[in-house]
């Protein structure tokens, strides 16, 4: 055991030791043999009036013990006065905590000038003033601690709090620099975000939890912090309950929004910002120097982009921006999520010109029906979601000109039916890119997941007009290719006309391409009038086989090719041809009022029975709670675990999940017996803790969109049983916002 930590000799000041966590920081220190000065303005909690007796109890407790302290009654905007009562009963200062603090809590406009400026002189000019006024002696003995009092409220910020969270993430600024001032003097400075019972915490806590979080659980990482022999210096350190954890700055790679001769644009940063926001690989710059390291890589790293690729070297739509397709190849594309419930694939369903005239479509119209279900070419919704959000501009050697970028095949294949709720995830990589003379084609490649199951695979074969003639290949064997139809006449031949609104409706599955709406938009790219997405075309081609082969049955659908020929006009017919060849069907899609082959080359593939899954095997069902796919990636990591989370967390967690006010799913994770387990259902023996929550307070919490304590606090998380055993959850609950 190491030796137990003294502070014989040592002189303390701590200011607001009059009651709360100050009072058991001073009580701490003194029965650790330091001499303490126990400061208190004694007025209350909004810092209104003024008293000595909130010290003067302080003191006698101490001295009562046997330890040394003596009382000042300044307020802590008066620095130099409660520095000068250590010198003058002690002769030296060695530590200083500034803890002192009031509220003024008022929602942001309601603060008055006095809120302003009365929590900014106790707390940070306060903690300014004391600490300038100690600096000197310390300095001189070589040796000083000092501990800044932060706030969640200031890291995070919090309701009601503006004018407190400023000063409070002020003091850590302040502390940052005295860290680094203070360094060769053996100064260190640390700063601490407390959580405890107080009365300053009286009317936000419950009691129980007020009760639960002791300052006494506080003031032992104040005291190690400020022992001789503690190294730490410029930490932040969230302390409450018994729990203590370090923070520290995160910084994603960002990227470089900027080209040699060329202006920066907004747009540019637009194009950029998943990448400038994706904290794959952050990097956690601890000084100014590491902070700004970064900023001269960027400047030589701008400096050798390669200026030969200007315009002309390949035609105007292929930007001087950089088209360097050996580079591109392989890139991925940052993940992304499509979040959705039954409302998207309806929509979608709609947009492809589904209709309650046939009875047939009810069930993928109505989420109330039988059956209920997602059309199979729905998938490419959530694939095409990372190219919208502006992924493909993120990839090295693709700044291309993306007005100039048509639509030119497409290849779907499921690998289950898609669930009609839930988070679907989608891989994009750069397959290949192939050089065809007048243009450039972009093999996208697209694996879809839901949870740890790949769903579905896309490939998007996009052509740049303009971008060819770089001395690439033609073709690929990454390609999937079309197919001409049997030179017979067709097996089968289903119509539907388009509404003159159907682009206008189908856009809000997520391609806003003005280029389906905009007339003037349309026109500059030599259309009359918007046209029709090439993938509602599809979306029509392919529910025409999927009725007339499939009987509607979306476990038949394996996949699908097209090329886009031809654009088609909204109001147009679509006349679908089709050819069966074993389980292959043929199709070609003309527009009736032209005869313009508008999807060319294209086939539907079906299961035939033996691909099907056997009746023993796990079906597809869609999970109907969000939560429920969570639910299944703890039971992954609990058996990935082995019995390590058992051994880190032993206990029992009950979870009711509500939906519509009703518990709607009960699931247990018992980290306390065996080697771990995950079950649906209440717990089995008695559960530690139970929470009671809906789907979507589960969801943001998990997704850190909604912090714990206030979903407690507002009541819309019920927790019954051990609520300090709900930390440990963190274990298994973190970095679900990447599933
Ligand atoms: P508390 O109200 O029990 O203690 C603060 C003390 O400071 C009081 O005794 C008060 O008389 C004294 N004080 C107020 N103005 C003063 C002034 N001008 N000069 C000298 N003394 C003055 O509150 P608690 O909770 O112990 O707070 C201590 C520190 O911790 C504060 O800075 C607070 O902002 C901070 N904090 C507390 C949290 C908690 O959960 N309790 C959360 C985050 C920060």
């Amino acid at each position: 055991m190491s030796a137990p930590l003294r502070f014989d000799g040592r002189v303390v000041l701590v200011t607001g030791a009059g009651g709360g966590l100050g009072k058991a920081y001073a009580l701490a220190f003194a029965e650790r043999g330091a001499s303490v000065v126990v400061n208190d303005l004694g007025g209350d909690f909004k810092g209104h009036g003024k008293s000595s007796s909130a010290a003067d109890k302080v003191v006698e407790e101490i001295r009562a013990k046997g330890g040394k302290a003596v009382a000042n009654y300044d307020s802590v905007e008066a620095g130099d006065k409660l520095v000068q009562t250590a010198l003058d009963a002690f002769g030296r200062i060695d530590i200083l905590i500034n803890n002192a603090g009031i509220l003024r809590d008022r929602s942001f406009t309601r603060i008055s000038d006095e809120d302003w400026d009365i929590i900014h002189k106790v707390h940070l000019k306060g903690s300014f003033l004391v600490t300038r006024a100690a600096w000197n002696h310390m300095k001189n003995q070589n040796f000083g601690r000092i501990i800044m009092t932060s706030s969640a409220a200031g890291i995070y910020g919090n309701f009601g709090q503006a004018n407190y969270s400023a000063a409070k993430l002020g003091l850590l600024g302040l502390a940052n620099t005295l860290s680094v001032e203070g360094r060769k003097y053996n100064i260190h400075c640390n700063t601490i975000a407390p959580t405890a019972g107080s009365r300053l915490t009286q009317t936000v806590m419950p009691q129980e939890m007020l009760d639960a979080f002791k300052p006494d659980y506080v003031a032992p990482l104040v005291l190690w912090l400020c022992h001789e022999s503690c190294q730490e210096n410029g930490g932040l350190f969230e302390v409450g309950a018994g729990w203590i954890g370090k923070l520290r700055w995160e910084r994603s790679l960002g990227a470089i929004v900027r080209q040699k001769n060329f202006p920066m644009t907004p747009e540019a940063v637009q194009n950029k910002w998943e990448k400038i926001c994706d904290f794959n690989d952050a990097n956690k710059p601890r000084t100014i120097q590491e902070s700004v390291s970064i900023l001269h890589d960027v400047l030589s790293q701008i400096e050798s982009q390669d200026v030969s690729l200007n315009p002309t070297s390949y035609s105007a739509s292929a930007s001087s921006l950089g088209f360097d397709p050996a580079k591109a190849i392989g890139q991925k594309l940052p993940s992304s999520a499509y979040d959705y419930t039954h409302l998207q694939p309806i929509l979608y369903a709609l947009g492809v010109g589904m209709s309650t005239k046939d009875p047939d479509h009810q069930k993928f119209l109505f989420e109330g029906s039988e059956g209920f279900c997602c059309l199979p070419t729905f998938g490419v919704i959530p694939a095409q979601s990372s190219m919208f959000s502006g992924g493909l501009s993120s990839i090295p050697g693709l700044n291309i000109d993306f007005t100039k970028v048509l639509h030119g095949e497409q290849y779907l294949e499921l690998y289950k039916p898609l669930p009609t709720s839930g988070t679907l995830t989608s891989e994009t990589s750069i397959a290949d890119i192939l050089d065809k003379g007048s243009g450039a084609v972009i093999l996208l490649d697209v694996n879809t997941y839901s949870g740890k199951d790949l769903v579905c695979y896309n490939q998007f074969s996009v052509f740049v007009v303009g971008a060819g003639g770089f001395g690439g290949r033609r073709s690929s064997e990454k390609a999937k290719v079309t197919l001409n139809p049997p030179k017979r006449p067709p097996d089968a031949v289903l119509s539907d006309v388009t509404t003159v609104d159907q682009a206008a409706l189908y856009r809000l599955s997520g391609d806003w391409n003005p280029l389906h709406i905009e007339p003037g938009f349309a026109a500059l790219g030599g259309f009359q009038k918007p046209i029709l997405h090439g993938l509602c075309s599809f979306g029509f081609a392919a529910r025409h086989v999927l009725k007339h082969f499939a009987n509607n049955d979306v476990s038949k659908f394996k996949a699908i090719k097209v090329r886009f020929a031809k654009p088609v006009f909204p109001g147009q017919t679509l006349q679908t041809e089709m050819w069966k060849e074993g389980k292959r069907i043929h199709i070609q899609t003309k527009v009736k009022e032209t005869g313009e082959v508008a999807i060319a080359g294209a086939y539907v593939d079906l299961i035939s029975s033996s691909d099907q899954p056997s009746a023993n095997e796990p079906s597809a069902e869609a999970p109907e709670l969000l939560s429920d796919l969570v639910f299944e990636e703890i039971g992954r990591r609990i058996k990935e675990s082995g019995n390590e989370l058992v051994k880190k967390v032993k206990a029992v967690f009950q979870w009711n999940i509500t939906k519509d006010k009703m518990t709607a799913v009960q699931w247990t994770i018992d980290l306390k017996n065996g080697s771990g387990a995950l079950y649906r259902g209440p717990a089995r023996g008695k559960a530690d803790t139970t929470f009671t929550l809906s789907d979507e307070i589960f969801m943001d919490l998990v997704l850190g969109k909604i912090n714990p304590q206030k979903a407690f606090l507002s009541g819309k998380l019920k927790v019954k049983g051990n609520i300090m055993l709900s930390q440990k959850l963190e274990t298994i609950l973190k970095d679900y916002a990447k599933l």
